[in-house]
């Protein structure tokens, strides 16, 4: 059985959560490349149109800062956050299903601006689809506001659908402010 094939399994098995508790060991840790595998498989379940292994690999590459949310031994989401001078581009996000409403979507979040911050960013950004009610409405309450709408900024097999340019302000660490 290969590695994907494995994580799959990994994966379900944080599914069947009949309540609303969250495992006692919930965190953040920095993304290993031995992750990919099951990071990939959580967003091919939870995207319509999901990045190849191969981005999630060159984000690791390229420095982008790459975080995996491990809840109960399982990944349960990550974050990809990619700094550029003093703009912060939230790459991708995702929690997995059987672990939303709980809060954690919000916590990565808040993790990759924190991050940004650390790293002198001014401001942060993101590129999300229109109809992607939940990653909207989390978005807008985390402070974020639509720039401008992408026309056909994400290819799919029935046509193009438009993207939203979403954006925010960052303020410096209180630690760092005079
Ligand atoms: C978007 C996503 C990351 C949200 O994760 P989550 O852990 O469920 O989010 P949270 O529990 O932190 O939700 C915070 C708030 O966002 C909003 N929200 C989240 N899911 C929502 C939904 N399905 N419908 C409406 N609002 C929603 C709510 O206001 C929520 O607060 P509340 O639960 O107190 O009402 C998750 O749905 C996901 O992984 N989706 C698939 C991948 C994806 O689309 N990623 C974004 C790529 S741009």
């Amino acid at each position: 059985m290969g590695g994907m094939a494995r994580s799959v399994l990994g994966f379900q098995k944080a599914l069947p959560m009949t309540d609303n508790a969250l495992p006692e060991s919930v965190r953040l840790r920095p993304m290993l490349q031995a992750d990919l595998p099951s990071v990939h498989c959580l967003e091919v379940m939870s995207q319509p149109l999901p990045w190849p292994l191969w981005l999630f690999r060159r984000q690791l590459r390229s420095g982008a800062s790459c975080w995996v949310l491990e809840a109960g031994g399982e990944i349960a989401g990550f974050g990809i956050v990619a700094i550029d001078k003093h703009r912060a581009h939230i790459m991708n996000m995702c929690v997995a299903p059987g672990y939303r409403r709980r809060g954690l979507g919000r916590r990565i979040m808040l993790h990759l601006l924190d991050v940004a911050r650390h790293r002198h960013c001014r401001g942060a950004w993101l590129e999300v689809r229109r109809s992607n009610r939940p990653a909207v409405v989390l978005y807008r309450k985390l402070g974020f506001r639509t720039r401008r709408i992408c026309k056909g900024y994400y290819p799919t097999r029935r046509g193009r659908l438009n993207g939203t340019v979403m954006v925010r302000p960052l303020r410096a660490p209180r630690s760092e402010k005079h």
